[in-house]
């Protein structure tokens, strides 16, 4: 396990980053401490009867839609983890616990308004999944596998916002890659704790880039506080991958 402390911007975080569950015993998470944790599916797929059990009639009628094999193995093992790491840290079993979906699909725990009780929120890229906790702070990670896109600088001019863009354009040919992926991810962990999907336009707030700078929300359009609402953390959470998580200060 790996443990980093932060203290910036008003807020005092402690981040434990897990590799894979234990299941031994319930999880002490207090405030201001969000628990990371990276499953490899790769590892876990021995597993997949264990998984399977764990999943609702709904769930198991959504991975039984998946066309290809490895997507349905995936979806098994994210939301089984998924459940299970949950656990953890409440006093039910993995399949008793029940979701509801926000208007733009964002899960969280039934009979939890979003903002309030164990907010979690998870991301899947490639061989990896990644899940997030915090108590009464909305939560979002996202991580990507890091390959070659032959129109980074095309999708940028499209969906980065013109301060992103004008870092993004001084970034040296050699690190182009990297800051792509850090203000992807960013990005993606910021509207994912926010569970209002595309719905916000992605031009409409600003993240940090450059490879070696802290990873920080910069702006907000409309919304001046919310810069110091957020806390916004990149990690790696393995070699070839980028990992951001976006949570709530309260
Ligand atoms: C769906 C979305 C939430 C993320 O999609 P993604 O990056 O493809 O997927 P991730 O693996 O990171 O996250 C998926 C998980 O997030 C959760 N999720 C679903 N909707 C969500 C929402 N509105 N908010 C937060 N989390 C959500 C679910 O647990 C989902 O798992 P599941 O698909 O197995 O059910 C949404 O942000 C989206 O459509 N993004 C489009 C990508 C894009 O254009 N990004 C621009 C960055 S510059």
């Amino acid at each position: 396990m790996d443990e980093q402390s932060f203290s910036d911007n008003g807020f005092s975080l402690h981040v434990k980053i897990f590799d894979e569950p234990a299941f031994r015993e319930k999880l002490p998470l207090v405030d201001n401490e969000v628990h990371l944790y990276r499953i490899f599916f790769s590892r876990q797929k021995q597993h997949l009867g264990d998984f399977i059990r764990v999943l609702s009639d709904d769930e198991k009628i959504d991975a039984a839609r998946f066309h290809f094999q490895t997507d349905r193995e995936h979806f098994i093992i994210s939301h089984g983890m998924l459940r299970k790491v949950l656990s953890q840290y409440l006093d039910v079993e993995p399949i008793g616990l029940k979701f509801s979906y926000g208007v733009y699909r964002k899960p969280v725990l039934e009979g939890t308004p979003d903002g309030c009780s164990l907010c979690f929120n998870m991301s899947h890229s490639h061989d990896i999944a990644l899940f997030a906790l915090a108590w009464n702070s909305r939560i979002g990670v996202d991580v990507e596998y890091v390959h070659f896109i032959p129109d980074a600088e095309v999708i940028a001019k499209r969906f980065f916002a013109p301060q992103e863009n004008i870092a993004f354009s001084a970034v040296p040919p050699n690190k182009k890659l990297e800051a792509f992926y850090n203000c992807w991810t960013r990005k993606e962990a910021f509207l994912k704790a926010m569970g209002d999907g595309l719905s916000r336009r992605l031009d409409s707030f600003t993240v940090s880039l450059v490879p070696e700078e802290p990873a920080r929300l910069l702006s907000v359009e409309g919304e001046p506080l919310e810069t110091s609402r957020w806390h916004l953390s990149a990690f790696k959470p393995a070699h070839q991958y980028v990992g951001a998580f976006a949570v709530e200060g309260n």
